[in-house]
């Protein structure tokens, strides 16, 4: 019988919490993203509270349920050294480029990945992907700019849609651009944020990820 998608964010939150076990130095600060993968390998990781000094969050939804289960959540600029920064992904490529910030998470995402040592992606297989951009591309927009962005987004060839009623943690607003083809995704990531207004993109190609796990019907898979 086939796993169900939970069942296998459950697994690979599992297979996440084990790395951490074995390679985040005692008393160190982790990284821990935002969405309903990371969700469970929250729960997770309260069986390791003990052994680490503190957690920096990319979300407040993150940074509450981590508080819930009794782990300290300290402010990025208190902190000198992420060894580790585990999150998933809306979309991951053989090259372990990203696309992320489906849950709108995506600057406070982008800024702890440029910051950790280690960026470890966890997802289900339905993630990977052969090119990247079949899921829409989220943009942060300061509010005032949203439609000058749009606008320049169509430029590029992509469909810039408002995601409408949605405020991002920073205050901002989110485009999610639709049939972009991506032959290139640095130089896509580059443009994107060339844009004045934007403050970040959903592309994680500059700095992707250092390893991925996988969880499929077939068991887990590390790629590096
Ligand atoms: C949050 O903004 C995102 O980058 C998430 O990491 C991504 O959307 C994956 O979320 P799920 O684990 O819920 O699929």
């Amino acid at each position: 019988m086939a796993t169900s998608q939970d069942q296998l964010k459950q697994q690979v939150a599992q297979a996440a919490f084990d790395y951490v076990k074995d390679h985040l130095p005692a008393q160190a600060i982790i990284g821990v993203g935002t969405g309903s993968t990371v969700n469970f390998f929250i729960d997770a990781l309260a069986e390791l509270k003990q052994d680490i000094e503190a957690a920096v969050s990319s979300s407040e939804a993150s940074t509450e349920r981590l508080k819930q289960h009794g782990i300290r959540v300290v402010d990025l600029n208190s902190v000198s050294e992420v060894p580790i920064y585990v999150d998933g992904a809306d979309e991951i490529d053989e090259h372990m480029r990203m696309v992320k910030g489906g849950g709108g998470a995506l600057t406070r995402e982008k800024i702890i990945a440029a910051v950790a040592k280690k960026v470890v992606c966890i997802a289900d297989e339905s993630k990977q992907v052969g090119r990247l951009g079949r899921f829409p591309i989220p943009v942060e927009v300061i509010p005032m700019a949203r439609s000058y962005v749009a606008r320049q987004i169509v430029k590029l060839g992509g469909d810039p849609v408002w995601r409408e009623g949605f405020t991002t943690d920073n205050g901002n607003w989110i485009l999610d651009i639709h049939n972009l083809d991506i032959v290139d995704p640095i130089h896509l990531e580059q443009q994107l944020n060339n844009i004045v207004g934007v403050v970040t993109n959903g592309l994680f190609a500059q700095r992707g990820a250092d390893i991925a796990i996988i969880a499929g019907d077939a068991g887990i898979k590390t790629l590096k």
